[in-house]
């Protein structure tokens, strides 16, 4: 997309029994990657899916595929993602006891690393870690489910982090996820996000995919 504001569309939304052709449909409207949310159940109350969908879709489309992994011990199951086909893992900042060595595990790879942060942590807490990540993630939503409101307490974090990308000049994008649509998406992107996750603004009942990404470009004129 022009204007350097990407868009991601999370498939937790999509319908599983034609995820293909759906994600298919976002590739052909021009979206920039496909946004992949692993939940096991502990370390958000939760079930998604696993390494399986990711190898599935990787032979599905010519999109970068990137891996939110809200999950314990991410460790244990980054080699088993990246051999499935991401080009991105993302991990929590909350769940880690050595956030420096799984960002350089995952970078060893020859993958991009990005950290996402909930709501209650702070954006300073990306003070050490920020010089070794291809991306941060912001959760504008608590993790866990799809079609929840956007919290617009976190426009602040979202600021405060792109002048700290600013400050340190890193190659760094600034992604969003949770409660995007036409109507959120423009402040997310004033505050200074570039990449912004949407999963019920692009799949749902009631609209083409096609549609959903219109109105997201229209709305933040991307
Ligand atoms: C929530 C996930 C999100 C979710 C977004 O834990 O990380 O990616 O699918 O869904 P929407 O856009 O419907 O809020
Ligand atoms: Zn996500």
């Amino acid at each position: 997309m022009s204007g350097g504001v990407q868009l991601a569309p999370s498939i937790l939304a999509a319908d599983f029994a034609r995820l293909g052709e759906q994600v298919a449909d976002a590739e052909r409207a021009g979206v920039d990657r496909i946004h992949i949310d692993v939940m096991d159940g502990h370390f958000v109350p939760n079930l998604s899916m696993g390494a399986p969908v990711v190898n599935s879709l990787r032979r599905a489309t010519r999109l970068p595929l990137e891996v939110h992994l809200m999950i314990e011990n991410p460790d244990h199951f980054i080699e088993q993602f990246a051999q499935a086909g991401a080009d991105c893992l993302i991990v929590h900042w909350e769940g880690m006891n050595d956030l420096s060595r799984t960002l350089r595990g995952i970078k060893a790879l020859g993958r991009q690393a990005g950290v996402a942060l909930n709501p209650a942590t702070p954006a300073w807490a990306l003070d050490e870690v920020l010089d070794d990540v291809d991306q941060v993630l912001v959760m504008t939503v608590n993790p866990g489910f799809s079609r929840q409101a956007f919290l617009s307490a976190m426009l602040g974090k979202i600021a405060r982090i792109r002048r700290m990308i600013a400050q340190r000049k890193v190659a760094c994008h600034l992604e969003v996820d949770g409660g995007i649509d036409h109507a959120t998406a423009p402040s997310a992107v004033a505050a200074g996000a570039d990449l912004l996750v949407a999963g019920s603004a692009i799949f749902n009942e009631s609209d083409a995919v096609a549609a959903g990404v219109d109105r997201l470009r229209k709305a933040t004129r991307i």
